[in-house]
Order: structure tokens, then sequence, then C-alpha cells
């Protein structure tokens, strides 16, 4: 038989896969986000994310060594508090976890590290949503100065980049115009823009303490059957100073990541988050795949759709055994 084109000519053997080979997860281009939790005593691993803990903020400089030897040296940092009120009071306080650890960290690594740092109020407000509830509604404008008040505080503590993840309006505006005034003007400002409504953040909410006590998030996260959507808010968020643009969650959204890659002028970074770590914990414990090789079709996939960058809690996984040199 006579076929002109055999594209499994390619497909031969590992050798010929590797040189025609387009992708390749980049461990420079993955940040590791860390649940900082108040003085306590020792870390505790969240039931549903195995491998992911919340480290007690005194003790995080001393817990973070050994994945600072292994590679890791980009993370996000989210707070989990049990003082919580109305106005998230303890976002900008200055015995919030996080932004002792920022301090903490940058004073021993300096520019060795790349510190971001969440900047929400879910994880302080006592009705668990992600901005200041007036009735039944997040109210918008209020929730901005506080938004603006916590970024300024992590500046002020050195973060390198802040990462508003609330999804207000104006929000990079608002944070950006703070961060001008109050002298900040290197801070990078990652916005979370196009940021899904998502059932995959649900252990992420047990790891912070941060779901909401009624109703949802619908009014200000996005509406999944929404793709034009992302092309308005990634328009604003540009204009209002964003230095790098988020899609989450990451696998669900390959082609946002993709619509993203194509219009932004700026960085585009993908969240692979709680939800989507957790079922692939769940599918290798039940001898369903080999970790090894799902995380690195995951990852994989995130980057070929055009991620320039990745949060993902798979990272110290990636180094301790060694995956990325696979
Ligand atoms: C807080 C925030 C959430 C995540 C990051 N920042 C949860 C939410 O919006 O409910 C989710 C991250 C993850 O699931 O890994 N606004
Ligand atoms: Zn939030």
């Amino acid at each position: 038989m006579e076929i002109p084109n055999r594209p499994r000519r390619l497909r031969q053997n590992q050798i010929i896969r590797d040189l025609i080979s387009e992708t390749r997860i980049n461990t420079k281009k993955m940040i590791q986000p860390y649940f900082i939790s108040e003085k306590g005593t020792q870390r505790f691993e969240i039931g549903s994310m195995p491998g992911i803990f919340r480290d007690p903020e005194d003790k995080f400089l001393e817990l973070f060594k050994p994945d600072f030897e292994m590679g890791i040296n980009k993370i996000m940092l989210f707070g989990v508090v049990s003082t919580k009120d109305g106005g998230g009071s303890f976002a900008d306080h200055k015995d919030n976890p996080i932004i002792r650890v920022v301090q903490t960290l940058k004073e021993h690594y300096g520019d060795n590290i790349f510190v971001a740092a969440d900047v929400c109020l879910c994880e302080y407000t006592d009705t668990g949503h992600c901005g200041i509830v007036e009735g039944d509604y997040v109210d918008n404008d209020s929730t901005l100065k506080r938004l603006g008040d916590m970024a300024v505080a992590l500046a002020k503590a050195g973060a390198d980049c802040v990462g508003p993840s609330d999804m207000m309006d104006n929000r990079v505006g608002y944070i950006r115009g703070e961060l001008e005034d109050k002298g900040y003007k290197n801070t990078i400002i990652m916005a979370y823009t196009a940021k899904y409504a998502s059932n995959y953040y649900g252990p992420f909410r047990d790891a912070a303490d941060s779901a909401p006590k009624f109703g949802d998030r619908k009014s200000y996260q996005m509406d999944f059957r929404n793709k034009m959507e992302t092309l308005r808010e990634l328009k604003l968020d540009i204009e209002e100073g964003a230095d790098i643009v988020m899609v989450k969650p990451s696998l669900a959204y390959l082609d946002i990541i993709h619509i993203f890659k194509e219009h932004s002028p700026v960085p585009v970074a993908a969240y692979n988050v709680s939800g989507e770590y957790s079922m692939v914990k769940l599918m290798v414990r039940e001898n369903m795949a080999v970790e090894k090789d799902i995380v690195l079709e995951n990852l994989t996939a995130i980057f070929r759709a055009g991620a320039d960058m990745i949060l993902t809690y798979h990272l110290r996984d990636i180094f301790k055994n060694r995956w990325h040199h696979a």
C-alpha cells in the first residue's frame, strides 16, 4: 500500500518524539502557593489537598528552607486567620500572617525569591465573601478601599507582587493608584483577570477557611458559559495597570488561556487550582493514573494553550521527584 503521508514516522521512538516535541514544562515559569496561618507549633496537612499544608507564620522560614533548596523561588501566599469581621480588618493588620511572612522572607532572601501575595477579603471577612456585604449584596466601591489598604500593607512589607483575586470592578486601577500614591512604584500586579465562579475551588476554601457563609460568588466572579466577557475584563485590567493577567481555573479553561495569549500585550498566567490538584491526587490514590505522567500532561497542556506561567500546587512534588528532568 502506498500512503504518502505517514505521521507515525515521527512517533517511532523516544528520541524522535523528543526531537520534534513543541512544548516543555519549565519550572522557571511556575509558582508554588502556600497557606500561612497564625502562630502555632506545627504544620497542618489539608485533608482535601494531600501534600499541601497550613504553615504557622512564625515557623514558615524554617519550614520553607528545604523547598527553597530544592529550587522553589517563586511563591504565592494566602492567609488563614481566625479573627474575621465585616470589613475584613485583619487583611491589612500588622499581625496578618502573610504580611509577617512577606517581611521575614524578603529580609532573609532578598531578591533571591519572588514573593506574591493574595489580595482578597474572603480569608478575613466573617461572611466569607470577597468583599464587604451590604444587605445581601457584595458592595463594590467600599471593598476597593480595603483592597487598596491590603495591597499597600503588603507592598510595604516587601511583596514583589500583589494578586487581586476578588473580581471587583476597577480593583486593579484602584490598587495601582494607591501603590503609585504611596510610592510603591515597582510592585507588580498580577490580576486575576478571568476568574470564573468555579466548582474547582472547594479544597482551597477548606484550606483557607474562606467559603462564603451564604449564597455564592456569582455576582462577582465570571459565568463559565461566557467567553467574550473575558476580552472586556482583559481590556480593563490592562488599561488599569495590570502587569500580568491570569486565567483561573486552567484545565477546563484552556480556550480562555488561548484567547488571552492571542490578545494580551502582557504575560499570561494560569492558575492550576485546588480542585484540579485534588482530582489528580484522588485518581492516583485509586490507581487510576501514574502521578508523574498525569501531572506532566496537565501542566504541558496549560503551557501549550499559551500560558507564560503557571501557579500550581504540584510544583513541590515536581522538584522533590525531579519530574522536570524527565
Ligand atoms: C480567594 C481565592 C480563591 C482562590 C484563590 N484566591 C477562592 C475563591 O475565589 O473562592 C482559589 C484557588 C484554588 O482553588 O486553588 N478569592
Ligand atoms: Zn476572595
